[in-house]
């Protein structure tokens, strides 16, 4: 009987807690304020052994074919760079703005290709991880799986020939944004803005950034689409 009691008092102090937590705001939820090191471990624990848990079940094809990381590639390019940037790549807004930051997996290994598969197939709940397996079918993932474990040894140029030479955009279907032809960067919409525009109808050209280079986007109209839009290695915009 006490000890039912005791628990009776300890879950209601640790509900009232809860509840204080949540009423004053204790939490802070920008993205700019990390966690205290103890938290984010354990989250980082947590998160960690959930995903082991179900990546447990996935069974491994055979990885590492030449085809497989071809394709893997322009798929990379097109959906993955702007966070997870690439060989020789400086960081870019968003993997600089994201909390938890997005590992830079031209230089960190994956740390299984079944972690790998599951965490692209279902993405990563409150970080900036989505789900690809809403638009991409297994054998897409598998072979940005087996790009993935050979782009830490890519230099800068050698993952701009491979992404030149891949398909693109192209997983079969439910792509965003196609680009057929591995311009990966983006040049296609860009395009569009430069042609009929000044730079005011460019999101970005309506608020002033102070060094932001966005003046491309004016200029365009005369020169040819900035050099940087033909480099699929280079981030969407460069400032
Ligand atoms: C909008 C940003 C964003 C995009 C786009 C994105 N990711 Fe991620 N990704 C993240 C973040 C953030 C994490 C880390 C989440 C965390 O730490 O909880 C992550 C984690 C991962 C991980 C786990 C890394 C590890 O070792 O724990 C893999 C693998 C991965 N992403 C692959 C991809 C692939 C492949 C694509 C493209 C199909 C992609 N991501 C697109 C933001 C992104």
């Amino acid at each position: 009987m006490n000890f039912l009691k005791s628990a009776l008092v300890i879950g209601g102090v640790g509900l009232l807690g809860a509840t204080g937590v949540i009423y004053f705001g204790v939490v802070h939820p920008g993205a700019d304020e990390p966690h205290s090191a103890a938290v984010y471990r354990l989250i980082e624990t947590a998160r960690e052994r959930a995903i082991a848990v179900r990546a447990d079940d996935v069974v491994v094809p055979a990885l590492g074919d030449a085809e497989q990381i071809r394709r893997g590639a322009g798929n990379y390019a097109s959906m993955c760079v702007a966070c997870h940037l690439a060989p020789g790549a400086a960081g870019t807004e968003l993997s600089q703005g994201l909390y938890p930051a997005p590992p830079n997996l031209s230089t960190q290994a994956i740390r299984s290709p079944e972690h790998a598969f599951w965490v692209i197939k279902h993405g990563i709940k409150a970080s900036g991880m989505p789900a690809w397996g809403k638009s991409m079918d297994d054998p897409y993932i598998w072979d940005m799986v087996a790009f993935l474990q050979a782009m830490p040894t890519m230099d800068a140029a050698s993952y701009r020939e491979l992404v030149a030479s891949s398909d693109g955009h192209s997983h079969g279907g439910g792509e965003s944004m196609p680009h057929p032809n591995g311009s990966a960067g983006g040049g296609d919409h860009h395009g569009a803005v430069a042609e009929g525009s000044s730079a005011a109808a460019h999101d970005h050209g309506s608020h002033d950034h102070g060094a932001h280079d966005h003046g491309d986007a004016a200029a365009a109209t005369e020169a040819a689409p900035a050099d940087h839009h033909d480099d699929p290695n280079a981030p969407p915009h460069a400032h």
